[in-house]
């Protein structure tokens, strides 16, 4: 089984705290917010003061915050007062990759890291030990309901077999391309956390779209 995170960047923004609510009533495990600042990625969406209003009125909901932002190193604590469970920063963002990890995890928060689609996990090494989660990113981050990069499974694959060789509980989390009809493809090669933006909010029958992505 599967954990699947909705991301609400293809949700409706103008009835978001209905949209959160509905994918938890509906069996979505965590709740994954795409926080972009338009120089990392050539998007912007939302910042602290919308995690903080998603956090009002989902006050029990684990709320995955994906930082397509650079320098997250100065925003962290501002995520986490708002209300993030997990903050995951990008590798590609930040000079000090061991620094950001730090500081990150001194904010209480459990810390991620996530590799775009050029990104080899290799880059990882000396920090894996340190992580709760990787996010392997299967599009080039910036938008919801691209196509997946085929080369992003061969990665998927090594990582998990370096998380169990050393024995660690990091857990691997994709993000982009994923729906239903193709979950599986990335539980079998190691996922354990699932990100659907379009695949779940844009799906005729939101239930059976999560439910379908957990049995992957
Ligand atoms: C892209 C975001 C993804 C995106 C996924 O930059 O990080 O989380 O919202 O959307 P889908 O599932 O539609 O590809
Ligand atoms: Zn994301």
């Amino acid at each position: 089984m599967a954990l699947v995170a909705p991301s609400i960047l293809s949700a409706d923004f103008g009835n978001l705290a209905a949209e959160v609510r509905d994918v938890l009533d509906k069996g979505a495990d965590w709740i994954h917010v795409d926080v972009m600042d338009g120089h990392f990625v050539p998007n912007i969406t939302i910042g602290p003061p919308v995690v903080a209003a998603v956090r009002r009125h989902a006050p029990d909901a684990f709320l995955d915050v994906h930082l397509m932002i650079e320098n997250p190193d100065h925003y962290v604590k501002s995520f986490r007062d708002a209300g993030a469970s997990l903050i995951t920063v990008h590798a590609e963002a930040t000079v000090h990759l061991h620094r950001s990890v730090q500081v990150t995890k001194s904010t209480g928060a459990q810390v991620g890291v996530s590799l775009n689609p050029h990104t080899p996990e290799s880059v990882l090494d000396y920090v894996l030990d340190e992580l709760d989660l990787v996010l392997v990113m299967s599009v080039n981050p910036g938008f919801g309901g691209q196509s997946l990069i085929e080369a992003v499974f061969p990665k998927i694959e090594r990582l998990r077999r370096e998380i169990d060789r050393r024995g660690l509980k990091t857990l691997i989390e994709v993000d982009g391309g994923v729906k239903p009809y193709n979950a599986d493809r990335f539980t079998a090669a190691g996922a354990h956390v699932l990100v659907a933006g379009s695949g779940v909010y844009k799906a005729e029958d939101r239930a059976a779209a999560i439910q379908a992505l957990k049995e992957a």
